[in-house]
């Protein structure tokens, strides 16, 4: 049967790959994300250039292609085509939808990044069959989605779901979309990166091992590297990981008390580091839950799909319309 393309566009890397109606990926490509300092257009044409790629490919060559899905990481409007805002990237206002269709001569179709990962767990990885889901990703950012009765929720105007700006901490640290004390800035891969960044400041024998790892470059570090270096076994990354997924936990239980899932998944590049995040945000969510003991209390699972949720959910939603 024919493909269909996924882009995962998110603060760190653009993701894209030729996916399938079963929500295989038959072939995929990473590229950074173009620093967030530069035009809106530089980002667009790094998709654009990694779509292309993809359907040159003698995969999309033979089967066809579709249509384009875009998962952004921005709040994006009720009309399922405008960035209106995106902490992590240039995008205010940005009729994404419409500029990429026209240069693309393609079928295009816009949704938030984290939305696109909650619909490819539904469809195809750790909660199908679960009509009431809640899912975050731990990227840059938190991205958040909930489906009720297998519906994705959108709010009043698309945006539902921001679940990264929730204040956690008054007056707590800046984050990139202008507050203070985002959730984010708590939980997510970013926090990993500023830890070890941090750490290396202070002297840490824990950092300048990881910075041998990154070429002897501070700005190469990654939360990835922090995760990776977590499942080693370091001590150090193991404790960073932990704090993380105790914040976690405190804002799934405030999302936990509002929305009552059945299931919670855990997606983003810092979910690879498995229940070493994941056990002390359980431990954490039960912990802060009212009423617990006397309610069920969700499971909490990694994104079956891992990394590539995002750019599975976008192909999906671009193959429906
Ligand atoms: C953005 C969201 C996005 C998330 C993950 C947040 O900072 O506000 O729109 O889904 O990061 O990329
Ligand atoms: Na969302
Ligand atoms: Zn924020």
């Amino acid at each position: 049967g024919a493909l269909s393309v996924g882009v995962d566009v998110g603060g760190t890397r653009i993701k894209a790959g030729l996916v399938d109606d079963r929500g295989r990926v038959v072939h995929a490509t990473r590229h950074d994300t173009p620093d967030r300092t530069t035009l809106p257009r530089v980002v667009e044409d790094a998709v654009v250039g990694a779509v292309t790629e993809l359907m040159a490919r003698p995969e999309a060559q033979e089967r066809g292609v579709v249509g384009v899905g875009i998962g952004a990481a921005g709040f994006v409007a009720a009309d399922r085509g405008t960035v209106v805002f995106a902490p992590h990237l240039s995008w205010r206002d940005e009729p994404l939808q419409e500029k990429v269709s026209a240069r693309l001569g393609v079928h295009v179709v816009v949704d938030n990044d984290a939305n696109a990962a909650a619909w490819a767990e539904h469809r195809f990885g750790a909660a199908r069959g679960e009509s009431h889901l809640l899912l975050v990703t731990l990227g840059t950012g938190i991205g958040g989605a909930v489906l009720v009765d297998g519906e994705l929720q959108r709010g009043r105007h698309g945006l539902a779901g921001e679940f990264g700006h929730m204040t956690v901490v008054p007056e707590g640290r800046r984050c990139e979309c202008g507050n203070r004390g985002c959730w984010e800035q708590y939980a997510s891969g970013a926090v990993l990166r500023r830890d070890a960044l941090e750490l290396l400041d202070a002297g840490s024998t824990f950092a300048t091992a990881l910075l041998r790892r990154c070429d002897g470059r501070p700005e190469l570090i990654e939360g990835e590297d922090v995760t990776r270096a977590a499942r080693e076994g370091d001590p150090v990354a193991v404790e960073l990981v932990a704090e993380v997924g105790r914040w976690l936990g405190v804002g799934l239980a405030n999302l936990v008390a509002a929305l009552d899932p059945g299931t919670v998944v855990v997606g983003g590049g810092a979910s690879e580091a498995g229940d070493l995040l994941l056990a002390p945000a359980r431990e954490a969510l039960a912990r802060h839950l009212a009423g617990r003991g006397h309610r069920p209390v969700p499971q909490v699972r990694a994104a079956a799909l891992g990394v590539g949720a995002g750019l599975v959910g976008a192909a999906d939603l671009a193959r429906r319309g």
